[in-house]
């Protein structure tokens, strides 16, 4: 056997021992839980044969408590670069049968190294978390490499997407990082997140809840909203990082792929979706997909805040971040949840240079003292704040109700929407007829003989003078009132036209939005 043999079959054998993990006992323990052992899950997500992993032979520094001389393969995380439907990317993949997953000092510079490399290359990162968080024995060794993390997350804000995978736990100070990234993937039953943990609770308030009430895949996607993305095994999850990456670009400076251009399916009537009667409720995400290629409609934490629809589709084979309003939850109306998921959303698309269309019905925000004391003023002016700092091209539509606050808030000229137009239904007022007839006619309706015939009289009047889309078209508020049924075609030419736009905004070092 040559010398060049040998070593070929050291590295091999290196090899072998190296992509064992935490040995066979662990790896049967991870899969009895429903999990895939990390490069399993690696080898799923990416192009067949197209991952390559660096760091392999990595060693630990974990000296305490019997730490030294210890076996842990690649410091219980995998590294590497491969493509996802031919797209480069960089990934993560923490191994959890490796000491819990748990992030020594090496396993964290392993994962700042991927992430120089994504930020460096402008390739989108993918995090899979899988952890027990700080690796206890190494104290604040383990501290700093969060830090680390937490640092580069925020650098590559806005720069590269980064989308972060909970499969497994992921507690303490290690949820902090997929809450910097753009997008977090849940998988029922195998994601747990929380900053502390059941035993904590027990010992701190006498509690007694299990990891799954506390921060399970559905307590993330339904009531807190820091999940985006909910599926029901890790396949299905894989897909819809797939698919998400097909929306997007790469980078901030890189265009995000257009695609052969289709038409909606004809099923999709958008002239019939809409009740004439402003009270009645429907779904507008039919109005969407009325208006996308093929009806394709990519929600985006479609479990959370359904009153207000945010997500991603086509037109014309172009991507568009569409922002609508839901009638079918709570009229709509906007509140502190969904002004959150709105401004979040638009800043994703406005950092990567995603036009954005909005979809414009909803009562205003809603009104009430939780809403008033959860404070809706700071989290309502975080929807202000997105749209009026967009730079993208911004359309708004306004099918029905526009009222008040909200419609202002909805990307309106008034905060810079490059169009704006309207169905021949839509209603823009300060408030509602009813509403808005019962204080301005207050003395009238009192005083008459017939005080519901005068208020009947009165909503009449304030609808014929204010409830349509002619006042504001008068002053050139919006830019044209159109037929339902031409709202594709007006979308498709705005996007267009608004290729090359560009804005100059006053030098500052950064604003200050009200987180
Ligand atoms: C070292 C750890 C570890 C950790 C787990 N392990 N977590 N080792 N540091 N943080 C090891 C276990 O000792 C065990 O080793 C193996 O991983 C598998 O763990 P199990 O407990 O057997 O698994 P399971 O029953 O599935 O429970 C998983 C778990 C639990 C719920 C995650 O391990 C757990 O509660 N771990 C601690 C979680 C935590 O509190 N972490 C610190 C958070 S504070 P053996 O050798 O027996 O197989 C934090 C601060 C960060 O992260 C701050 C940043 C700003």
């Amino acid at each position: 056997m040559s010398l060049l043999s040998r070593k070929i079959s050291e590295l091999q054998d290196r090899r072998e021992k190296a992509v064992q993990g935490g040995g066979e006992s662990a790896i049967a323990k991870q899969i009895a839980m429903g999990k895939l052992p990390a490069r399993e899950r690696i080898n799923q997500l990416l192009d067949p044969g197209s991952f390559f992993e660096y760091d392999l032979f990595i060693e630990h520094e974990a000296r305490e408590f019997g730490m030294e001389g210890k076996n842990l393969a690649g410091d219980g995380v995998v590294i590497g670069t491969g493509t996802i439907n031919g797209k480069s990317i960089a990934i993560y993949a923490q191994d959890f049968t490796v000491a819990g997953g748990s992030l020594g000092s090496m396993h964290a510079r392993k994962i700042a190294k991927i992430m120089d490399y994504a930020l460096r290359m402008r390739i989108p990162l993918i995090g899979i978390n899988d952890s027990g968080g700080a690796r206890i024995q190494e104290g604040v060794n383990s501290l700093a490499g969060y830090g680390e993390i937490f640092f580069r997350n925020t650098l590559a804000s806005g720069v590269i997407p980064q989308l972060s995978v909970i499969l497994g736990p992921c507690a303490g100070g290690a949820v902090y990082s997929p809450a910097l990234t753009d997008f977090v993937f849940v998988v029922d039953k195998i994601s747990k997140m929380f900053i502390t943990g059941p035993e904590v609770i027990k010992s701190v308030l006498g509690e007694e809840i299990d990891m799954e009430s506390l921060g399970g895949a559905r307590v993330h996607s339904e009531i807190t909203g820091n999940a985006h993305f909910f599926a029901n095994s890790e396949a299905e999850c894989f897909t819809q990082i797939k698919t998400l990456l097909e929306y997007i670009p790469s980078c901030n400076e890189c265009k995000a792929e257009s695609i052969k251009p289709t038409e909606p399916l004809k099923k999709f009537k958008i002239e019939k979706i809409v009740p004439v009667d402003p009270t009645k409720p429907y779904d507008v995400r039919d109005v969407i997909k009325a208006i996308t290629d093929s009806s394709q409609f990519f929600e985006v934490q479609e479990m959370w805040a359904g009153n207000i629809v945010v997500g991603f589709g086509r037109i014309d084979g172009r991507t568009v971040g569409f922002v609508a309003n839901q009638p079918l939850v709570l009229a709509g109306v906007l509140d502190c949840d969904s002004s959150d998921k709105a401004a979040r959303f638009i800043r994703f698309c406005d950092a990567f240079e995603i036009p954005i269309v909005t979809l414009e019905d909803m009562p205003g925000y809603l009104p009430g003292v939780d809403q008033e004391h959860a404070g809706v003023i700071r989290h309502g002016a975080k929807l202000l704040y997105a749209y009026s700092e967009a730079t993208v091209p911004k359309i708004t539509v306004i099918l029905r109700k526009a009222y008040g606050g909200g419609y202002i808030a909805m990307n309106s000229r008034h905060l810079r929407a490059d169009f704006v137009f309207a169905w021949p239904l839509a209603e823009i007022a300060v408030m509602g007829p009813e509403g808005a007839a019962n204080i301005i006619f207050r003395k009238e309706i009192m005083e008459a003989e017939d005080p519901e015939a005068m208020r009947k009289q009165k909503v009449e009047e304030y609808k014929k003078k204010f409830a349509n889309p002619y006042v504001a078209a008068a002053k050139g508020y919006i830019d044209s009132v159109i037929d339902p049924t031409e709202t594709r075609n007006y979308l498709k030419h705005a996007l267009s036209v608004s290729d090359n736009k560009v804005v100059k905004r006053p030098s500052k070092k950064h604003g200050i939005p009200p987180f």
